[in-house]
This record gives C-alpha cells, structure tokens and sequence, in this order.
C-alpha cells in the first residue's frame, strides 16, 4: 500500500491567499451586486508595458520559423537574460555576480518553496514572524518544522523572529542559532526594509554562525530610500552566506507571465561543496527553463525604453501606496511600510483581531485586505493593504475607509 507524505497533513487549513479567496468568492456570490475593492492579495492590475507586448509579438513570430524557433531552454536559462540580470542588478551596483551564478525560473514563489529541497532536512530555520507563508509551508511539507501547536500558531522546529512595532519591524538575532535564515527585504507583509549596515549585520551573523540566508529580493524595485541596499550582495561577504530570489511580478507585471530568476554564489559552500551546483543539479533535473518568450519579455525589461516604463509602473503603485499611507493616516490609523514597498500594514482598530477586522471590512465597506496573523502569529491585530490596486480604486478605497 502506498504511503502519502503525512507532513502534508500537518498544515493547518488551506494556503493563506487560496483561504482568503474562497471566503470573498463566498461573499461575492451572496452579495453579486457588491463592488468589491481588493486590495489583499498583491496581484498587479496594470497591463505589461509596451515594450514587453512587443518583444513577446516578436518572440512569439520567432516560434514560428525554424530557423528562429526555439525548444528546451539552457539549464540555467537564456544567457541573454543573465548577462543583463548580472550586468544592470548586480554589476552596476558594485555586486560581483556573474552571469553563470544565475538562475532563471517561472518566479520567485516556486523558488523560494523548492530551494530548501538542497539543504538536510535537519536543518533549522528561522523565518521573521509575520512571514511571506511560502516559506513555513514549504519546510512544513519536507518535514522541517515540527508539531504545529495551534493554540500559539507555531511549529516546534521554526526559530520564530517576532516584527512587530516594538522593535520597527526589524529581526533581532535569534536566541537558539539557525541554519537557514529566510529574510524578505522590502518585506512582505509588513513593507519595512532594513537599512544597509542593518543587513550587513545579518551578514556578519550568518557568516560567523555558519548559517545560510535566503535573501527574498522581490521587491526590491520598490526601494526609495538611498541607505535601503537592492541586493544582499551589496554587503561584504555575502557572497560566502546568501541566496538571493528575485522575480519579475512585481517590477514588470509579471504575475501572470511568470519569470524570476535565483543567485546562488559559488563561494557558498558547505565544506567543499558549493549550493551552486546542487541548485543546477536540481535545476537540471526537475525543470525545463521558463519558456523562451518570456524571458525574451524579461530581456526587454533591461532595455533603455523597457526599463523606463517599468520604471513607471512602479512609480504609479508606489502613488497608490502613498495614497493609502496618507489616507490611512489622516483616518487616524496606526500606519506602517509603504515608502520602500508596496505594502501597507497597519494596526487593526479598537484592538480587532485580525480576521474580525477582515469580515468587517468586507461587510462594512466592500473592500478585501489581508488578515495579518495570516502571515503568523505576531501579525495578530495588524492588517495588510496592497498598493498593486489601480488608482481610481484606491481612491474609492481611501472615501470608503473614511466611513468605517
Ligand atoms: C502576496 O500577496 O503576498 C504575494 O502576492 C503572494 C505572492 O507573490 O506569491
């Protein structure tokens, strides 16, 4: 008889963003006549820009010719796309990446749950507390973390590192020393950052901890802040303790067209071997490269006009953003993220828990946000808001609020 992999089981309820979209389906279908404002999940809303449409048109008529047609991609993915990836993120910032420490994927979600397949299942983690989900489920699922306790919402084996407004949000080292350090910079949920000496730190830390940092970048193009570093390998010695995911969703809208892309150093090493050919071994075996077309689109985000518009894009979500922090403000909320990030987080008010804070508004107001303890348990009593809505929707949401 076969046997399943019971740490499935183990997890409570369904993935955060699947459990937060079946309760507004439910409540669209007994209220079809609502118009709803969602600004929970951060899904962009606006259409790829042109430059992006024009490079996959041509892509795309290159597929269609055989002497242009492309089949499997290159392991590590097309060295177009790396070259520039290495040359405009990393290079031009002072970070010594080369193109073959890259890794081209379908996004940064699918990375950053796959990449703890190459470490021991001994080893362990420690993720910020409130946390992007991914990241706790996934060492969930490979039986990483332990017996859930639900009365404290954690997992025996997860080395929690509480954000909340008492320490700014920023991670004290923890107290037991882990192995793998996920951090988020600009953070999801909270949409706070630390500053460059800050995650120098944590570099400092982790190099003489002997841990290793899963360094989620996603939102890196949402930096306006001069001291806030884009890459974790602009602090010396990250080279020999970070993995860096980024993803093109956030930047150029592809959540739809799926495309990210890993660093993995290859001065990161456990003893004499290095991460970087586990990774490409993983790599390799178990994926067939994102398709040809889209990393020609994510080619063309490095081009002079590509990048303004993406450029653009940001700006107009990071207006949103501002919109929202001021709107949220003057309504007298307890505001927090929102300068270097598109999130908004903010404290539930007159003490709500989160999830009651979620239906209220839902029902009150038509406008659907992210429950913070969602995110773990020191998320309780906050909220998250994206900026990824369109404007005009914004607005709305900013007069509605006023009425609650
Ligand atoms: C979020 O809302 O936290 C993200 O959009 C989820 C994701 O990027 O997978």
């Amino acid at each position: 008889m076969f046997k399943i992999n019971d740490n499935y089981l183990k997890l409570p309820g369904s993935y955060l963003f699947s459990n937060i979209a079946g309760k507004v389906a439910a409540y669209q279908e007994a209220h079809p006549d609502r118009e709803l404002i969602r600004l929970g999940i951060g899904d962009v809303t606006q259409p790829l820009a042109p430059r992006i449409i024009e490079t996959l048109h041509e892509a795309v008529d290159e597929m269609g010719h055989a002497d242009t047609f492309k089949g499997y991609a290159p392991d590590l993915g097309y060295e177009f796309l790396r070259n520039a990836i290495a040359r405009q993120d990393y290079q031009e910032r002072g970070c010594r990446i080369q193109a073959d420490e890259i890794f081209i994927s379908d996004g940064a979600k699918c990375d950053s749950g796959n990449i703890q397949e190459i470490f021991s299942v001994d080893n362990r983690i420690a993720v910020c507390d409130p946390v992007y989900p991914v990241y706790v489920d996934t060492n969930v699922m490979a039986g990483r973390a332990g017996t859930y306790d639900p009365g404290t919402e954690t997992w025996s084996d997860v080395i929690y590192m509480p954000c909340t407004a008492e320490n700014g949000f920023i991670p004290d080292f923890p107290t037991e020393v882990p192995d793998i350090i996920y951090l988020c910079i600009p953070n999801n949920p909270t949409g706070t950052t630390l500053t460059r000496s800050q995650l120098q730190d944590w570099v400092d830390y982790a190099n003489n901890v002997g841990a290793v940092i899963i360094y989620d970048a996603a939102y890196e193009a949402y930096i306006t802040e001069e001291n806030v570093p884009h890459s974790i390998y602009e602090c010396k010695g990250a080279e020999t303790c970070a993995i860096e995911l980024r993803s093109f969703s956030k930047n150029a809208g592809f959540t739809g067209t799926r495309l990210g892309f890993t660093v993995v150093p290859k001065a990161l090493k456990c003893g004499e071997v290095t991460l970087h050919s586990l990774w490409a071994r993983r790599h390799g075996t178990k994926y067939n490269g994102a398709p040809y077309i889209i990393q020609k689109a994510g080619f063309a985000c490095y081009s002079d006009e590509g990048r303004a518009q993406i450029k653009d894009q940001v700006a107009y979500y990071m207006r949103n953003a501002r919109t929202i922090k001021e709107g949220l403000g003057a309504a007298g909320f307890e505001v927090y993220g929102g300068v270097n990030a598109p999130y908004i987080w903010l404290k539930t008010p007159n003490r709500m828990s989160s999830w009651d804070f979620f239906d209220y508004l839902l029902d009150k107001v038509g406008i659907v946000g992210t429950p913070g303890s969602g995110f773990g348990p020191s998320g309780e009593g906050y909220f998250r808001l994206t900026a990824f809505g369109s404007y005009e929707n914004t607005l709305k949401a900013m007069e509605r609020f006023k009425n609650i």
